[in-house]
């Protein structure tokens, strides 16, 4: 093993090149122009993983973003299938960041730069592993599959019906994901599930145009009144959702997870500190961990209605709108929370407006058992990797690939995630603390030197 990590060692310099070169490609999933961008990454990530020394790499194209697929066969080992993104968030809003988002930048120890951990950092860590492995020995210690794909933070349209074509080529032992975080700073950690996401746009459309707010207010359903009432009653006081059936399909907590997670150090003051908001608040009975790792949720997103403009203006708007959208846990499918959804506001309007309803994005939540040999060994290479304690914590975010594959290939999925809560991923100023970067790198490469042995 010694004779990787010390090639590891020696290339942080370069790595750190290479993930800026990463990071300078816009690679944009959520805007239409940047198009060529993606294609330009996709291109360049393939690019890599040819001079690693993988053997077979191939761009599919699917109707949105071209998915990058390599694979390295052969080894005795397990068959290794590993998922990442190269799409990014938009850079928005830009004139909040301290250096230009696509020119990435180290400073005090962290690499900032949009993509830097989420994901394009952390994809890389694999592809710089494998790299040394064939360099080093020739041979990689475990088969390895690549599945990079070009969607995923616009909810992955795509990958689904990719998945399902092509059944053979993805089929492995395991799969592993780096795309999640750590609990905190020198703690790294094992991620076991995830939430899902069902994303919602409802419209609520009165009268036939904007109205004298003097005139006719107070004779007419005003749209933005009636919108928000409606969506201010998704949630009780006591924070619950109020849609009949939403929880019908929680796996509750049982009494020992419970303990788990109260026994983890958490820092719940950090925590809060982190957000800026002056208090935390959610649904009533359960811990903050609990809150977003084990229990559903809903959020508005963004609204919009009347005049937005300086100043007054008196006017009724003849229509208004909502994006809003509800984290998921175990068991419950995106597709039956929508048609639940749908009903219930249906059922609440009042008369005299229409309701535009539409799902914009989904993914299932993910949970998965950690007593696997798969999933011990990835403890202990974390922590060798880190010289630290590892511990197991879910994550309140989505990944949908994480439960399609799992649930098609019934094998576990081991999420190594080497991010931080504080690392401002999908906002301005994104970074990766570099001594998670390499110390994340050692453990990957042990984590595969390990999987040959089981
Ligand atoms: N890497 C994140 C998922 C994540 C978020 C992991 C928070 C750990 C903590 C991923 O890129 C992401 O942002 N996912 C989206 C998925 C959505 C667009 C379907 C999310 O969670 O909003
Ligand atoms: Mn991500
Ligand atoms: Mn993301």
């Amino acid at each position: 093993m010694n004779d990787i990590l010390e090639l590891l060692e020696a290339r942080r310099e370069q790595h750190l090149r290479e993930v800026v070169e990463l990071v300078a490609i816009p690679s944009v999933s959520a805007k239409p122009e940047r198009a060529g961008e993606i294609r330009r990454c996709a291109e360049h990530v393939a690019s890599l993983l040819r001079s690693a020394g993988i053997s077979r790499v191939e761009l599919f194209p699917t109707p949105g973003n071209p998915i990058v697929y390599a694979e390295r066969l052969g080894a005795a080992g397990p068959t290794v299938l590993v998922y990442g993104h190269y799409d990014v968030q938009p850079e928005d809003p830009v004139e909040l960041w301290e250096t230009p988002p696509f020119q990435a930048t180290v400073r005090d120890g962290d690499l900032y730069g949009r993509g830097a951990v989420d994901d394009k950092g952390q994809m890389f860590i694999h592809i710089a592993v494998a790299r040394a492995f064939l360099e080093r020995r020739g041979k990689l210690p475990v088969n390895l599959k690549f599945l990079l794909e070009g969607e995923e933070e616009v909810g992955s349209p795509n990958l689904e019906p990719f998945v399902a074509a092509h059944k053979e080529l993805l089929k492995a032992d395991v799969v592993v994901v780096s795309d999640t975080g750590m609990l905190q700073k020198g703690m790294p950690s094992i991620c076991h599930g995830l939430r899902g996401l069902a994303y919602f746009e409802l419209v609520v459309d009165g009268p036939g145009n904007d109205l004298h707010s003097g005139s006719f207010g107070g004779a007419i359903p005003n749209p933005a009144n009636v919108l928000c009432q409606m969506i201010a009653s998704l949630k009780d006081s006591a924070g619950r959702v109020t849609i009949p059936g939403f929880y019908d399909d929680v796996v509750p907590l049982r009494p020992e997870e419970r303990a788990a997670l109260a026994a983890l150090p958490f820092q719940e003051e950090e925590f809060r500190a982190t957000t800026g908001s002056p208090a935390l608040a959610g649904e009533e009975g359960f811990t903050t961990l609990e809150r977003i790792w084990a229990r559903p949720t809903l959020d508005v997103n963004g609204l919009w209605g009347g005049y937005q403009g300086e100043g007054a203006k008196t006017v009724l708007p003849a229509r208004a709108g909502a994006k809003f959208s509800t984290r998921l846990v175990a068991n419950q499918d995106p597709g039956k929370i929508s048609r639940l959804v749908e009903k219930h506001l249906r059922s609440i309007a009042p008369p005299g407006v229409s309701l535009e309803f539409r799902q914009l994005s989904g993914g299932k939540p993910f949970l998965c058992p950690f007593d696997h040999p798969y999933i011990q060994a990835a403890k202990r290479a974390l922590e060798e990797g880190f010289g630290r304690p590892a511990v197991f914590i879910r994550e309140g975010g989505s990944i949908p690939f994480v439960a399609t594959i799992s649930e098609l290939l019934g094998v576990p999925c081991v999420l190594l995630g080497f991010g931080l809560p504080d690392e401002h991923s999908h906002a301005p100023n994104e970074r990766l603390h570099l001594e998670n970067f390499y110390g994340g790198i050692r453990s990957i490469a042990r984590y595969y030197d390990a999987l040959a042995g089981i």
